[in-house]
């Protein structure tokens, strides 16, 4: 969607990380704001650095892993804030332990948050967007949701989920000869916090990236309509291993250290 300013924006985990940044970022440009997270002195802090650029910001506190909740909160943004023209998929959680040590209760809610939370916004938003022939939906995958990733299994499940599902929704989209467009995101590593302890091996080549790099990215891939966002772009480089076989795939995660990079892994130390 070429006009983000003007336009209404949807992030959901807009009190942290990339989603507190890109609200930011969307305000600047004159887009005006409907915010979602559970944390609720993060969000108004978020709310109140948008409001500083005039805009409208219409903050929820709400817990993504509920999809009741995310349902009643839907239709709280459509009566108060009106229709949504970018949805943002954003919010997301990490397990980042062995598959054998994730405790159930994380791994439902790693699928809760990253994966069923952005059907149940897509089903909350698309009748709408559909009836309107305009709209944005920009999934925010990762690397891991291009290649499995040791102690992250969960994770990349998750991940690699939410890419075929806006896939899928953007050759529905095309074949229906809607004007809606879809965007994925898949970064490497960010200094966030969300990965806090994780180790690059090769960092000329996989560097940690900067959050607002990562942002300047996604707000660029939505301007010009771009369906999909991989940083660094030498991640692409995957899908051609892939086609090399399984044990070249294998040897060059080995030889880029993908795989020890969670051994130091600690994450945020509040959650
Ligand atoms: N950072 C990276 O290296 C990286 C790389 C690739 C992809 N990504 C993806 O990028 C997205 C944003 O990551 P980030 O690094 O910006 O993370 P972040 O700083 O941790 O921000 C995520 C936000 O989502 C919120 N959230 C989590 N669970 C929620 C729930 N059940 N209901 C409502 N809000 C919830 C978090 O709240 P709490 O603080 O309370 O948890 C936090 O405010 C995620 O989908 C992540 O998987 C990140």
């Amino acid at each position: 969607m070429s006009e983000i300013g003007g336009a209404r924006t949807l992030i959901t985990g807009a009190a942290s990380g990339f989603g507190r940044l890109f609200a930011v970022r969307v305000a600047r440009e004159g887009g005006h704001l409907v915010l979602l997270d559970r944390d609720a002195a993060g969000l108004e802090e978020a709310a109140a650095s948008c409001r500083g650029y005039g805009v409208r910001v219409f903050p929820y506190v709400v817990d993504l892993s509920s999809r009741d909740e995310i349902f009643r909160t839907a239709e709280r943004i459509k009566a108060e804030a009106g229709a949504v023209d970018i949805l943002v998929n954003n919010a997301g959680v990490v397990t980042g332990t062995s598959f054998r040590e994730a405790p159930v209760e994380k791994i439902e809610a790693t699928f809760a948050v990253n994966t069923l939370a952005h059907f149940w916004l897509v089903k909350a938003f698309l009748e709408e967007m559909i009836a309107r022939n305009r709209g944005h939906i920009v999934t925010i995958s990762s690397a891991a949701g291009i290649i499995g990733v040791r102690r992250l299994a969960d994770y990349c499940a998750s991940k690699f989920a939410v890419f075929g599902f806006t896939e899928a929704l953007r050759m529905e989209f095309k074949k229906e000869g809607l004007r809606i467009k879809t965007t994925i995101v898949a970064p490497y590593y960010a200094k966030t916090g969300m990965f806090e302890g994780v180790k690059t091996r090769v960092p000329w080549m996989l560097p940690l990236l900067e959050p607002e790099y990562v942002v300047a990215r996604i707000f660029k891939a939505i301007k010009k309509n771009r369906p999909l966002v991989v940083l660094p772009p030498v991640v692409r480089s995957v899908w051609f291993f892939r086609l090399l076989g399984v044990r070249v795939l294998d040897a060059m995660a080995d030889v880029l250290g993908v795989h020890t990079s969670m051994d130091t892994f600690v994450g945020r130390r509040t959650s």
